[in-house]
C-alpha cells in the first residue's frame, strides 16, 4: 500500500483547479439508472469512489464507457440485475444511493447494507421508512435490503433527520413515482440541488431542492442526456485551509464561492484575507492564524467534511478553539494522530478543545477515514520533519491527484510504494 511522505515547514503559494464534486457525482450515476437513454456524466472526478460505482453499474450489465476526459457514458438498456453485491458496498456506504432508482423504475433491488452497521438498519432507515410509505415492501435478510413494489405512489415523508443520501434516494424513487411526493425535513446542500438539476434535465419535475421541502411530480419516463457536475466545495475548501495552515496563498479556480459560505467565514475569522471572484477565491493567511470555534450542522451551515481540516488548522493557531461535532458520532480519529504529532487537543463528548502550539513534529500516521486523511495531510504541511502517512487509499477516495496538486502549490509531498 502507498504512503505519502510530506516535508513540513513550505508556505503554500500558487494556484488549483478543483475537480467535479465526488458527493454529486454518486448520487447523479446512480440516477442514470432512471434514464431510458443514454446519459453522459462529465467533470466526473478521477476518485476511487467513481471507479466503484462504475464497477457497481458494470456488475448491473449496465453499459459504462469512461473517455479519456472522465466523461462517464451510462447506457442501462442492457441491466440484468437489480443488485448492490456487498463487496462493493462495503468499500462505500454511498452505494445505497441505487436502491431509489433500481425501486423507482424497475420495482426490484437488493442491496447489501452498507458495512459497519453493527446497530443495524440505523444508518439507513430514513431510507428504508420513506420507500415503504411510497409503498415499497421491504425486508432486510441476510445482510441485504430486499425491495419490491409495483409503481411507487407519491406520499408526504417528513424525515425524522437531515439526510443528504437519503433525500437523494427518496427524490429518485418518486422521480417516476405516480402521483406528488413531499419529502419535508429535506437536506438542502448544493449536491441535493445538483442532482435534482440532472433529474429535471433528463425530464423529471422537481421543485423546491435547496430548500426543506423538496416537492417531486411523478412523470412516466427520463430521457437520456447530458450533465457536468458542479465542483466540489470541499476539495475547494480543504486547499484553502492548506493556504491558511501554511500561510501562504492558494486560488482555488472552476468553483462556486456560494457553496462556501460558511467556511469562508470561519476563515476569515481566522484571520485569511479573502478574495471572492465569480468562479475562483484567492486565500492569504499573513501571520499566524487564530483558533475559531466550529459547530458542524447541515448545509447551510459548517459542514462536517470540513471539521477535520479546522481541526488541524486549530493545532497550530493561536490559542484556544473548540470544534463541535453534530452530525456525526465518533468522528474525531484525526485527533488521536494529530496528538502523536504533538498537537494539544482534548477530546470531550463531541468536542475536539484545542490549545495552539508553536509548531507540530512528524511523525508516522495512519489515515482513518476521507477527511481525517486529509487532515493529517495538512498537519503534515506545517510540522517540523517529514511526515509519513500511510493507508492513504482513503484520500483516493475523495482527492483527485492530491499530491499534483499540493505540488502545483509548492508542498514538498510524494507517494511511495510501502
Ligand atoms: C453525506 C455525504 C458525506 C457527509 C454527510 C453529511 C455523500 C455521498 N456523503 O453522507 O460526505 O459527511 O452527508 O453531510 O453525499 N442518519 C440516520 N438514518 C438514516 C440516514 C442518516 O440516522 O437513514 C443519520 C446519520 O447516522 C448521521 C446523519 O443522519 O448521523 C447525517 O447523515 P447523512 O446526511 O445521511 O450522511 P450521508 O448521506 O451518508
Amino acid at each position: 500500500m502507498d504512503k505519502l511522505h510530506i516535508e513540513g515547514g513550505t508556505r503554500l503559494d500558487g494556484e488549483i483547479r478543483i475537480s467535479g464534486a465526488k458527493n454529486a457525482t454518486l448520487p447523479i450515476l446512480a440516477g442514470t439508472l432512471l434514464a431510458n437513454g443514454p446519459v453522459t456524466v462529465g467533470n466526473v472526478p478521477h476518485l476511487h469512489d467513481i471507479t466503484t460505482t462504475v464497477e457497481l453499474l458494470g456488475r448491473m450489465g449496465v453499459s459504462v464507457t469512461v473517455d479519456e476526459k472522465m466523461r462517464i457514458e451510462v447506457d442501462t438498456s442492457t441491466i440484468k440485475n437489480l443488485y448492490a453485491p456487498y463487496e462493493l458496498v462495503k468499500t462505500m456506504r454511498a452505494s445505497i444511493l441505487v436502491l431509489g432508482p433500481l425501486l423507482g423504475r424497475f420495482g426490484e433491488a437488493d442491496v447489501s447494507l452498507p458495512g459497519g452497521c453493527a446497530i443495524g438498519l440505523r444508518p439507513v432507515n430514513i431510507h428504508v421508512d420513506g420507500l415503504r410509505a411510497m409503498g415499497a415492501d421491504i425486508v432486510v435478510e441476510n445482510g441485504y435490503i430486499k425491495a419490491r413494489c409495483e409503481r411507487l405512489k407519491g406520499a408526504s415523508l417528513d424525515l425524522d433527520a437531515v439526510t443528504v443520501t437519503g433525500t437523494e434516494n427518496l427524490m429518485m424513487a418518486a422521480v417516476l413515482a405516480e402521483g406528488e411526493t413531499i419529502i419535508n425535513n429535506a437536506a438542502c446542500e448544493p449536491e441535493v440541488v445538483d442532482l435534482a438539476a440532472f433529474l429535471n434535465h433528463l425530464g423529471a419535475d422537481v421543485q423546491g431542492a435547496g430548500t426543506a421541502r423538496i416537492v417531486i411530480n411523478g412523470v412516466d419516463s427520463l430521457t437520456g442526456g447530458e450533465y457536468d457536475v458542479l465542483p466540489d466545495r470541499i476539495e475547494a475548501g480543504t486547499y484553502l485551509v492548506a493556504g491558511a495552515i501554511t500561510r501562504g496563498r492558494v486560488r482555488v479556480k472552476d468553483v462556486n464561492p456560494e457553496h462556501l459560505t460558511a467556511v469562508l467565514s470561519k476563515l476569515t475569522e481566522a484571520g485569511a484575507q479573502i478574495d471572492v471572484q465569480d468562479d475562483s477565491i484567492e486565500l492569504t493567511m499573513h501571520g499566524r492564524p487564530r483558533a475559531v470555534d466550529v459547530s458542524t450542522a447541515p448545509y447551510p451551515m459548517f459542514p462536517t467534511d470540513m471539521q477535520a481540516q479546522f481541526t488541524a488548522l486549530n493545532s497550530v493557531a493561536k490559542g484556544r478553539g473548540v470544534i463541535s461535532e453534530t452530525v456525526f458520532e465518533n468522528r474525531f480519529m484525526h485527533v488521536l494522530e494529530m496528538q502523536r504529532m504533538g498537537a494539544n487537543i482534548t477530546l470531550d463528548g463531541h468536542q475536539a478543545i484545542s490549545e495552539g502550539v508553536e509548531q507540530l513534529t512528524a511523525a508516522p500516521v495512519m489515515a482513518t477515514d476521507l477527511r481525517a486523511s486529509a487532515s493529517l495531510v495538512l498537519a503534515g504541511l506545517v510540522a517540523k520533519g517529514r511526515t509519513e502517512i500511510s493507508r492513504i487509499y482513503h484520500i483516493d477516495r475523495g482527492y483527485e491527484c492530491i499530491e499534483e496538486k499540493l505540488h502545483q502549490l509548492g508542498a514538498v509531498i510524494k507517494r511511495v510504494p510501502d
